[in-house]
């Protein structure tokens, strides 16, 4: 089989290390990939988002199998394309992909099938958007409609931010046409789950939990990034908790999207808050988290292509999908001054293996591994407990170099505590 991850991050390179380790797959390729994927997958330079582009390469390169895993090309309907061209995907198609596009879709799809979410109003005019903001208490929630490279939420703590995050979304464009409509919702509090699934739209099978650091700093202080850093299992997702989002969420969430005729296949990301009242549904992705993806793939224990292969024939029923009962933890690697500025271009050094060591943002030059973004890599290490996850993730961090190397000192504490410090 010649099968084709779409995407470029340490996410990708986390599925393409998976499935690397299926015998079924003789060789894999990765549009666009970067240099650390190209040590596992033929690379092949392409933007993501030309999803016709890829369609095409994927049918001339004769790929019998493709995964589709970013959200924009997923948003602009790379899977339909490819099953156009009689290629197999995982991953939803176009009309499913909204449930992430859209933050007033999968908000009203909650209302009106009773997913336990905050309670939100949605605005396409700047004047009643802040007319509404009076009435409410602080903090308070304003979200972009769609895809916003995961910056399009801002928690104002007050009336005067809440405007401004109003007027910057609908009249400063800051996301662009993302921000044309927004959501305004209630803030709530309570330890946060990422659980990712495989659904075919006939069964849905959770994922081992994970928990994310958002923010850039140690004690979780800082801007909000794309991740630095993840652990698996959450422990704040107790069994009772996993069945309650089972009944609730999780299982009501495929319902209705078959309801609604648009069929969820692929993965199926629940970002979840355990709020006093209950779980409830922050945010859905349409895709594999970046960076929970970097924890859970390697403690699965099932062929994932076998699983991919299911969820595109809707027969993931037939699967037992099994996790290693281990603990996991991935620390990103970044450059100085990220989320905002910082250089490229530094000579990445290894003095470990490179196996669960993702690749996210460095290119290749003269056989060389050179830093080229600001999350470079994501160093995962997997133990018996979580304590000792962290402790072998750290220390494999300490056999990675590059200058201006940047990571937070604490992922996995708050899980720890939470643990008991076990
Ligand atoms: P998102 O981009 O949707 O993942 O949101 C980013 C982060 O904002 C989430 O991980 C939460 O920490 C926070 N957040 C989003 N919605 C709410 C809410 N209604 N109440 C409190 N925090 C929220
Ligand atoms: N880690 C959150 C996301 O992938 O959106």
């Amino acid at each position: 089989m010649r099968v084709l991850v779409v995407g470029n991050g340490g996410r990708e390179h986390a599925i393409i290390q998976s499935l690397k380790k299926s015998k079924k797959i003789k060789e894999i390729f990765a549009i666009a990939g970067n240099g650390g994927i190209a040590y596992d997958a033929t690379t092949v330079d392409m933007n993501v988002k030309d999803v016709e582009k890829v369609a095409e390469w994927a049918e001339k390169n004769k790929i019998d199998f493709a995964c589709v895993a970013p959200d924009d090309p997923l948003v602009l309907g790379a899977v339909d394309l490819l099953e156009e061209k009689g290629i197999p995907c995982f991953g939803p198609k176009k009309d499913a992909a909204i449930i992430e596009g859209s933050k007033i879709f999968s908000k009203n799809l909650m209302k009106k099938y009773g997913i336990p979410t905050a309670n939100y109003e949605t605005f396409s005019d700047m004047d009643s958007a802040i007319k509404y903001l009076e009435t409410q208490d602080m903090p308070i929630v304003i979200k972009a409609d769609g895809l916003a490279l995961g910056k399009g939420v801002i928690i104002a703590e007050n009336l005067e931010d809440a405007k401004s995050a109003v007027k910057s979304m609908m009249e400063d464009k800051v996301f662009g046409a993302s921000g044309a409509n927004v959501v305004i919702e209630e803030f709530l509090t309570g330890p946060e789950v990422s659980v990712l699934s495989f659904t075919d739209g006939k069964t849905l099978v959770p994922i081992i939990s994970s928990m994310d650091h958002k923010r850039a700093l140690d004690n979780d202080k800082g801007l909000n990034t794309g991740g630095m850093g993840t652990v698996a299992p959450n422990p704040y997702y107790t069994d009772a908790v996993a069945k309650e989002c089972m009944e609730k969420i999780f299982l009501p969430t495929m319902d209705a999207m078959n309801k609604e005729g648009r069929t969820f296949k692929g993965c199926l990301y629940f970002g979840l808050m355990l709020t006093p009242k209950g779980p409830k549904v922050i945010e859905y992705n349409c895709r594999f988290g970046d960076p929970e993806t970097q924890v859970v793939l390697p403690l699965l224990k099932t062929d994932l292509f076998e699983i991919m292969q299911a969820v595109a024939e809707e027969r993931l029923s037939e699967i037992n999908v099994e996790f290693k009962k281990k603990s996991a933890c991935c620390v990103i690697m970044a450059s100085k001054g990220y989320p905002e500025k910082y250089d490229k271009g530094f000579e990445i050094v290894y003095k470990t293996s490179r196996k669960n060591v993702f690749v996210a943002g460095a290119k290749l030059d003269n056989g060389k591994l050179l830093t080229n973004g600001g999350r470079v890599l994501g160093v995962t290490a997997i133990a018996g407990n979580l304590k000792n996850a962290i402790k072998k993730a750290y220390k494999k961090v300490g056999k990675i170099s590059f200058e201006n190397a940047y990571y937070r000192k604490d992922i996995g504490q708050r899980a720890l505590k939470a643990h008991g410090d076990k």
